[in-house]
C-alpha cells in the first residue's frame, strides 16, 4: 500500500474564475512534486477527502482548479487566503508525455489537467493544440488559456460540440497524438478520434474515490489487458488509460 504525506498549505489565492469555477492556489512545501494529469486529495471538513487534478505547479506553488457542485467543494470556496488546508498527493500515473505533436481536448473543468500539460508540452518545445469546450460563456473560466474555445450555445468563441470541433482541427493539424479530459462521453469520443487517425489517446479519467491510493476498490472501472477485460482502479492504474484499454459501456 502506497501512502502519501499529508502537505499542510497556506492558501495563497482563492479566485473565482467562472460561475462555478475556483482556482486554488496553494503554498505547498518543496517536498512536494507532480506531473501534470496526476491529482491531490484534499481534506474538506466533515466529508471524505476530495481529488482534484493538478492544474498547475511552479516549484512548490500547486493550483487546482474546481468547480462548487456539493459540501466538500462548498467549503473549500469559504476558505480565505492564510487559511490552511491539508491534502495528500499526488496520486495516480499522469500523462506518459511524448515529443509529438498533440491534439488537446478538455471539456468543462476536465481541462484543468490538459491545460497543466500543454505548459509541459511547451517547455519540452513539443508543438500543441489546446481546444476546451464549454456549456456556454459563464462556464469559461478566466484563468485558462486556450487556442480555441468551444461553447454549445455559441455564446464564446466557436459554436460546436468540442469532438465535432476537435475532428475539424485534427484534419489540417494532424496530430500524432491526442490527450483528453472531461465527461466520460468526451473521453470515449476522443478515443475514437484518435482511432480513425491511427495515433495514440491518452484519456483522464473520473470516478468518486475513497482512498485515493488503490485499496478501497471504490473507483474500479474495466479494462482491456492481454484480451481479458480485467479491473483497474482509476486512483491508483490511472487516472490517465490508453483510449483503447478503456471498456466504454
Ligand atoms: C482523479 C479525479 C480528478 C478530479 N479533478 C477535478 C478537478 O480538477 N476539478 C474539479 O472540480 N473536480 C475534479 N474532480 C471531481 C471532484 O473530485 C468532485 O467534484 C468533488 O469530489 C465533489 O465533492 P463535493 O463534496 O463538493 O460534492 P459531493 O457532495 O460529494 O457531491 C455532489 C454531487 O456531485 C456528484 N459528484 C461527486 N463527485 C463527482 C464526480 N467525480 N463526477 C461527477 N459527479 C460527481 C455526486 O454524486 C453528487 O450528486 C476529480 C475527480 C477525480 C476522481
Ligand atoms: S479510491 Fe480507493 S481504490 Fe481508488
Amino acid at each position: 500500500m502506497t501512502t502519501k504525506k499529508i502537505h499542510k498549505a497556506k492558501i495563497l489565492n482563492l479566485q473565482k474564475c467562472s460561475k462555478d469555477m475556483y482556482l486554488l492556489e496553494l503554498e505547498a512545501d518543496n517536498s512536494f512534486k507532480s506531473k501534470a494529469g496526476q491529482f491531490i486529495s484534499v481534506y474538506c471538513e466533515r466529508t471524505l477527502r476530495r481529488p482534484f487534478s493538478i492544474f498547475s505547479q511552479k516549484e512548490n506553488i500547486v493550483s487546482v482548479l474546481f468547480r462548487e457542485i456539493g459540501k466538500g467543494t462548498k467549503y473549500l470556496t469559504s476558505l480565505k487566503p492564510n487559511d490552511t488546508v491539508d491534502f495528500s498527493g499526488a496520486f495516480g500515473n499522469g500523462f506518459r508525455i511524448k515529443n509529438k505533436k498533440a491534439l488537446l481536448i478538455g471539456a468543462g473543468v476536465g481541462v484543468a489537467p490538459v491545460f497543466y500539460l500543454k505548459n509541459e508540452l511547451e517547455k519540452q518545445g513539443t508543438e500543441s493544440l489546446l481546444i476546451s469546450g464549454f456549456r456556454s460563456v459563464s462556464d469559461i473560466p478566466s484563468c485558462v488559456k486556450s487556442d480555441f474555445i468551444v461553447t454549445d450555445d455559441g455564446s464564446n468563441g466557436i459554436k460546436s460540440n468540442v469532438i465535432d470541433f476537435a475532428l475539424s482541427k485534427a484534419e489540417e493539424f494532424k496530430p500524432e497524438i491526442i490527450y483528453a479530459c472531461g465527461p466520460k462521453i468526451v473521453l470515449q469520443k476522443s478515443s475514437e478520434l484518435a482511432n480513425k487517425f491511427n495515433i495514440e489517446c491518452q484519456v483522464a479519467m473520473e470516478k468518486v474515490m475513497a482512498c485515493s491510493i488503490g485499496v478501497c476498490r471504490g473507483c474500479v472501472i474495466d479494462v482491456l489487458k492481454d484480451g481479458k477485460v480485467q479491473n483497474a482502479t482509476v486512483c491508483k492504474d490511472g487516472p490517465v488509460f490508453d483510449g483503447n484499454e478503456v471498456v466504454w459501456q
